[in-house]
């Protein structure tokens, strides 16, 4: 940057880095995507087509596979590179670009209009720089969000600008980074649930009518009282639901998760695993995504992964 005299003003910037040996947690939100919702009719309480822009990942190495069958091996070389490339330069989702963009991300959950990205301790990504963090992974999921809605919602048109809000947290302990996710899923559950009840009422125009159990008032009105045992009664006995067999998408959200242990591996240490790691990035290979709709709260999932939480990846 040229010097000139009005260069001083810079110094008015503060420093906004987060504390170093510590994971770094990048939340983004939509913005009103209440009225945005609405705007776009929106299916209640889950649209299939609104989650799967934000959070659905193709598994790659299944369609490397079903290629290898198909095809010649001559055609399939062709086939293969172009396709490594396509999938690179087009990101399918809007997680997914966030996550191809910046390799340091090692996992990345999403519900409702949120997603939350997991920077590990080891992380040096813009100098830690909160605010530089925060936009940049609002930035390029908001336009994602554009760039990718005709693929999920066809000819229905975009009628108002989508935005994204962010923000950036470093937590001190792997125990402080788990329940923060467990907060998260905690918060997807208990919305669901209460959801899915609430339109199931709505939609079966039921609302007015007094509940057979408990107390005498109308049944939307009730339900804000009701524990969850309660809303899973409801809803088998009034709907014939059963919630445990609601999409598990909706029910539990979605982690996408780096395919094995050398992506997790911090890329700039002078060890055998880390060149090993570049060089993997390099090929493109460092950056294989994998979804699961499955419990974050529990031990199962930190266990199956722990270079997720390790301080030195
Ligand atoms: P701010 O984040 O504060 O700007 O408000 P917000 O309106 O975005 O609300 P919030 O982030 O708390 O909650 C997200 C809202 O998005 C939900 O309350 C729903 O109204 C809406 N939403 C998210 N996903 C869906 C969906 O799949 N279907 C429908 N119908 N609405 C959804
Ligand atoms: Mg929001």
């Amino acid at each position: 940057m040229a010097k000139s005299r009005f260069e001083y003003v810079r110094n008015f910037e503060l420093a906004d880095s987060l504390v170093p040996g510590c994971c770094i947690v990048v939340r983004v939100d939509g913005h009103k995507f209440t009225r945005f919702t609405k705007t776009h009719s929106f299916d209640k309480p889950n649209d299939s087509r609104g989650l799967q822009l934000m959070n659905e990942v193709q598994d790659t190495k299944y369609c490397f596979l079903s290629i290898t069958c198909l095809v010649p091996a001559a055609a399939f070389s062709a086939v293969l590179i172009f396709f490594s490339f396509s999938a690179d330069a087009v990101p399918e989702q809007c997680a997914k670009a966030v996550m191809l963009e910046w390799s340091d991300i090692v996992m990345a959950y999403g519900q409702s209009d949120e997603y939350s990205f997991l920077l590990p301790a080891w992380s040096d990504l813009y100098n830690r720089r909160a605010s530089k963090l925060s936009s940049s992974f609002a930035s390029l999921f908001a336009s994602s969000y554009v760039f990718l809605w005709p693929k999920f919602f066809g000819d229905a048109p975009l009628q108002s600008a989508p935005a994204f809000d962010g923000r950036a947290i470093a937590y001190p302990t792997p125990a402080h980074v788990r329940d923060y996710f467990a907060w998260r899923q905690a918060d997807c559950h208990i919305n669901n649930l209460y959801n899915t009840a609430f339109w199931s009422i709505v939609k079966s125009g039921l609302s007015t009518q007094a509940r057979e159990f408990a107390c005498e008032r109308p049944l939307l009105q009730a339900l804000a009282g009701t524990s969850a045992a309660e809303k899973n009664e409801l809803l088998f006995k009034r709907f014939g639901i059963n919630y445990n067999n609601e999409p598990e998408m909706y029910r539990k959200g979605t982690v996408i998760c780096r395919q094995g242990e050398l992506a997790l591996t911090r890329p700039n240490a002078r060890n055998k695993k880390a060149r090993a790691r570049a060089e993997a990035d390099a090929r493109g290979d460092g950056t294989a995504l994998a979804t699961h709709h499955v419990d974050i709260i529990g031990e199962a999932f930190w266990a199956q992964r722990p270079a997720l939480l390790r301080p030195d990846g």
